[in-house]
C-alpha cells in the first residue's frame, strides 16, 4: 500500500465513475505486476473499466506504467554498409486467415528498411503469426537482443517472440481478461498494444484495426475509436505511427490454419497468391514505406522480381529454419459442400476461424500444443458462383474425431443468393492519420 492508496478505492473509483489519478495507476500496476493486487482484485478493477471506459490522460497513464513494469528495447543504430537503417513495425488488432506479417515483412525489408515484428501465440478464434512460423521444419521463435539486431543488419526482418520482460504487466493482464470477458474494451485494447509497440523501440509503427465479424471490435464506430487512440498514443511517445481500418468481415485469403497460411503466403511472395490478401499486404507495405522515408517505393516491384522471396529466405534460414523442406499436410481431410446454387454473398469470418481452431490450429488455454496442419481451405470467396454440391470448405486435422464440431460451426457461414452480390466491400476502409 502506498500513500493512502489501496486496492478496493481504485476499483470504488472507477465502479463510481470517477476517474483514475496517475498515482491510482501506477500504484495498480505496479502492485499487480509484483503480485501484491491478487487476481480477484484486478478483474473487478478491469471490468469497471470496461463499462465505465477511460479518459485520455487515464489511458496514457495506464500506457505508461505498464511501459515502466519491464524494459524498453533500442533499435537506434542499425547499421547496413555504413547507413543506418530506420524501423518500421506493424500490428494487426488480429483477424481470422491474417497471415500478412509473413510476406509483408520481407516485402518492406527488400527495401533496405529494418522491419523488428515482435509477435504472439494465437488465443481463441485468432492465430498466432509465431505458431504460423513454427510450422516450419527447425525455424525458432526464441532470439536473445543482440540475434535480434544482428539479424536486423543482416536480413532486415525479424519475426520472433517478444521477450518476457518486454511490458510484463501487460503480459499478466492480458491472461486475465482472456478469462474474465474483459478484452472488449478500447482503453485496454489500445494500451496493451501500444504499450508493448512503444516498449519495442521502433521508429515508426503501422497498425491494421480490422473491422466486422471476425475482429475483436466488429463495430465499424469502436474500430475507428479505438484506431485514433492507438494513433494518438504513439504520435505522443514519439512513434511515426499510421493505422488501416480493414474489413474483417469475410477471411481474408483463402486459408485459416498454421501450414496453410504458410503456404498462401509463400504463394504471394512468388507474385501469386489470392488478390485480397495481396492488396492488403501492398496497402501495408506501402505505408511502412512512407513511414520509412520512401514515399515513392512501389513494393509490387519485389513480388514480381522475387527480391521479397529472397528475403523470406534468408529470414527463415537465419532463424534455424527450412524453407525447402515441404510443409506438413493433415493426415485427414474432409469437405463441406455448398448447400444451393448461386452466388457466394458472404462467408462469416468469425465461424471459420472458430472451424479452424476447433480443427486443431489453435488453443484454449495458453501453452497448449497447436497442429501445423489443422486448418480450413476456402473453396469460395463472396462474388464467386457456386453450385449446389460443389466443395465450399476443405476441413484439415490430425484428429478427424473433430470434424463434427467444425462442421457444426461452419452451419450458415456461407450466405448464398441468386443473384450475384451489390459491390463488395473495399478491405481497406479508411486511413487514421495525424499530419
Ligand atoms: N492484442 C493485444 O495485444 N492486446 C489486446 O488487448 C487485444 C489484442
Amino acid at each position: 500500500m502506498s500513500a493512502g492508496i489501496h486496492a478496493t478505492s481504485v476499483i470504488a473509483t472507477k465502479r463510481d465513475g470517477a476517474p483514475l489519478t496517475t498515482e491510482q495507476i501506477e500504484w495498480v500496476i505496479d502492485a499487480y505486476t509484483r503480485g501484491d493486487v491478487v487476481p480477484e482484485q484486478m478483474s473487478a478493477l478491469l471490468m469497471a473499466i470496461v463499462l465505465r471506459g477511460m479518459e485520455r490522460r487515464e489511458i496514457d497513464d495506464w500506457t505508461r506504467a505498464m511501459i515502466a513494469s519491464g524494459t524498453r528495447m533500442n533499435f537506434s543504430g542499425l547499421r547496413r554498409g555504413g547507413e543506418v537503417l530506420a524501423t518500421v513495425d506493424k500490428h494487426s488488432t488480429g483477424g481470422v486467415g491474417d497471415k500478412i506479417t509473413l510476406p509483408l515483412a520481407p516485402v518492406v525489408a527488400s527495401f533496405g528498411v529494418a522491419v523488428p515484428q515482435l509477435s504472439g501465440r494465437g488465443l481463441g478464434h485468432t492465430g498466432g503469426t509465431l505458431d504460423k512460423l513454427e510450422s516450419i521444419p527447425g525455424w525458432r521463435a526464441d532470439l536473445s537482443t543482440r540475434q535480434i539486431r544482428d539479424q536486423l543488419e543482416r536480413v532486415g526482418a525479424v519475426i520472433c517472440a517478444a521477450g518476457a520482460d518486454l511490458a510484463p504487466a501487460d503480459r499478466k493482464l492480458y491472461a486475465l481478461r482472456d478469462v474474465t470477458g474483459t478484452v472488449e474494451s478500447v482503453p485496454l485494447i489500445a494500451s496493451s498494444i501500444m504499450s508493448k509497440k512503444i516498449a519495442e523501440g521502433t521508429d515508426a509503427l503501422v497498425l491494421d484495426v480490422k473491422v466486422g465479424s471476425g475482429a475483436f471490435l466488429p463495430d465499424e464506430a469502436l474500430a475507428r475509436q479505438l484506431a485514433e487512440t492507438m494513433v494518438s498514443l504513439g504520435v505522443d511517445a514519439g512513434v511515426r505511427t499510421t493505422a488501416l481500418l480493414t474489413d474483417m468481415d469475410n477471411p481474408l485469403g483463402r486459408t485459416a490454419g498454421n501450414a496453410l497460411e504458410v503456404a498462401e503466403s509463400l504463394e504471394v511472395l512468388a507474385g501469386g497468391g489470392p488478390a485480397d490478401v495481396v492488396e492488403l499486404t501492398l496497402a501495408l507495405a506501402r505505408e511502412m514505406l512512407d513511414a520509412a522515408g520512401l514515399p515513392d517505393a512501389d513494393p509490387a516491384t519485389a513480388l514480381a522480381d522475387g527480391s521479397a522471396m529472397d528475403r523470406w529466405r534468408a529470414m527463415i534460414v537465419a532463424q534455424g529454419g527450412d524453407p525447402d523442406v515441404p510443409l506438413p499436410r493433415a493426415a485427414h481431410t474432409d469437405e463441406v459442400a455448398a448447400p444451393e446454387s448461386g452466388f457466394v454473398h458472404r462467408i462469416d469470418a468469425r465461424a471459420v476461424g472458430d472451424a479452424a481452431w476447433l480443427l486443431g490450429a489453435g488453443r484454449s488455454r495458453p501453452g497448449e500444443p497447436v497442429q501445423a496442419e489443422a486448418g480450413v481451405v476456402l473453396h469460395a470467396k463472396p462474388g464467386d458462383r457456386v453450385c449446389a454440391g460443389s466443395p465450399l470448405y476443405t476441413l484439415c486435422t490430425q484428429t478427424p474425431e473433430r470434424f463434427d464440431a467444425a462442421r457444426a460451426a461452419l452451419e450458415g457461414a456461407t450466405v448464398i443468393a441468386p443473384d450475384p452480390p451489390p459491390d463488395t466491400r473495399p478491405i481497406v476502409l479508411d486511413r487514421v492519420r495525424f499530419e
